[in-house]
């Protein structure tokens, strides 16, 4: 009998299968079109523990009881499918994870509906892209709690390591917890990446650099706290040449972002749960923008230009500007954990979500350990606050890269909403009076005063 079952066989699945037998698990593996897991069997599975199965029920029967199912197919409808095949042979006590990118609803409603037969459904984030699922990703599960306790020894071998020892992989709560921490993890990838970009932009486009030269600041900026891996992968991306050409790689590469849902999906469940998150929100929209390629390049010889010419910041005070706005991106997910944590109690908990993020996703980085360490739900901002000489200084280099991105004509959206975000937390009044005397003139909806009790409305017309 084998220890578990791996449905679909993409290359995520087939990388994670074989972290498996690497680990001495003994695999059995399905997928839908049967040519994909005879090349698999005859190629990479080759001389490993690794089984195949040609149908759903003898995929079941190879397993050891409880059985053990991971589901790495495309998000939507087959999943439903594949559970409509194995429910009828499936027993209660059984466990099917769902390790693909599914929207965190559908794996609320998969739960429940499962829920009622006895076997356990676990929505799972799986992160670390084709590598990570082959070498250790970060495993985000939730779902029934006893799924995870059956689950545990196999999920805690596969996964990676931080840098003291502790698997990345961990129970993040009921329901829809482990989709939900995972549609934020690519909620803060959005944004990263697009902060990333605008800087490349203007080390580029403002400051005149070289590839090689602009793949010299962000491995530069890569060291100690600020480390992570999305700066590490974009100084080897700006270093690499294309082989069919004579430039560098990223030069031929079409300008328009593309995007699989999941950034939107993070930005529509922060505005349904009344959480701003606007770094990734205008990471969402960057993309989309870039999508409109053709309008762009028929308006880029007509739309007026700056005329302000001032000088764009040196390299480093991008460096600062960066590592604050990325700061803030993290705070804002995870002020969205914990506002789905007031909405739904699934028992998300900030500190075990940064612990599986510090090794094997693609938001890894060197301050998720301070965040562990010196988050507080109840005062989020403590953690960008907690060196404040470095903030004041991080600060100012945010708002003259922003000044200076707006004076040059280059569009800088992720860092703009950085240092909107960070300035509306400072500014003890905002001008919401105002909007709420709108709101009130043309359509007496009321406000509250800060000297006395009530709703009050103006003496506006007289
Ligand atoms: C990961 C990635 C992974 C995938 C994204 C890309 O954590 O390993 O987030 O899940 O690369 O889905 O998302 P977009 O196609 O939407 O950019």
């Amino acid at each position: 009998m084998n220890d578990i079952a791996l449905i679909g066989l993409a290359v995520m699945g087939q990388n994670l299968v074989l972290n498996m037998a690497r680990n001495g698990l003994a695999v059995t593996v399905y997928n839908r079109t049967r040519e994909r897991t005879e090349a698999f069997l005859g190629g990479p599975a080759k001389g490993q523990s690794i089984t195949p199965a040609w149908d759903v029920p003898s995929c079941v029967a190879a397993l050891s009881r409880p059985r053990k199912i991971i589901l790495m197919v495309k998000a939507g409808t087959a999943v439903d499918q594949l559970l409509d095949e194995l429910l009828p042979v499936l027993e209660p006590g059984d466990i099917v994870v769902d390790g693909g990118n599914s929207h965190f609803e559908d794996t609320v409603r998969r739960t429940r509906r499962l829920r009622e037969t006895g076997v356990f459904f676990a929505g799972m984030g799986v992160s670390g892209g084709e590598e990570g699922a082959l070498l250790g990703p970060s495993l985000m599960p939730g779902g029934p709690l006893p799924a995870w306790e059956q689950m545990r020894h196999i999920l805690e071998k596969i996964a990676a390591r931080s840098a003291d020892g502790d698997p990345c992989a961990d129970y993040m709560g009921a329901d829809g917890a482990g989709h939900f921490v995972k549609m934020v993890h690519n909620g803060i990838e959005y944004a990263v990446m697009q902060l990333i970009a605008e800087t490349w932009d203007l080390l580029r486009r403002g400051l005149n650099l070289s590839p090689g030269q602009t793949a010299d600041c962000f491995a530069a900026w890569n060291k100690g706290a600020a480390s992570s891996y999305l700066l590490e992968i974009t100084a080897n991306i700006l270093r690499t040449k294309d082989l069919s050409g004579d430039g560098f790689m990223v030069d031929a590469i079409l300008d328009t972002a593309q995007g699989k849902g999941t950034g939107l999906w993070t930005s529509q469940s922060a505005l349904n749960l009344g959480v701003p998150v606007p770094a990734i929100t205008a990471a969402v929209e960057a993309r989309m923008l870039s999508m409109r390629r053709e309008e762009r390049q028929r308006y880029a010889p007509l739309l007026p230009a700056a005329d302000v010419s001032l000088d764009i910041p040196a390299p480093e005070t991008l460096g600062k500007a960066l590592f604050l706005a990325t700061r803030l991106a993290y705070l804002q997910g995870f002020s969205l954990l914990m506002a789905a944590e007031r909405t739904w109690n699934w028992g998300l908990d900030p500190a075990r979500i940064a612990r599986v993020w510090r090794a094997g996703c693609i938001i890894r980085a060197a301050f998720l350990d301070d965040l562990v360490r010196t988050f507080a739900p109840e005062a989020p901002l403590s953690f960008i606050a907690s060196a404040p000489e470095d903030l004041a200084d991080a600060q100012l280099a945010l708002r003259r890269v922003t000044t200076l991105a707006a004076a040059a004509g280059i569009p800088a959206p992720g860092l703009g909403a950085s240092l909107a975000y960070y300035d509306a937390f400072r500014s003890a009044r905002l001008p919401a009076s105002l909007v709420q005397a709108q709101r009130d003139y043309f359509g007496a909806h009321g406000f509250e005063r800060p000297d006395r009790p009530g709703v009050f409305h103006g003496p506006w017309k007289g």
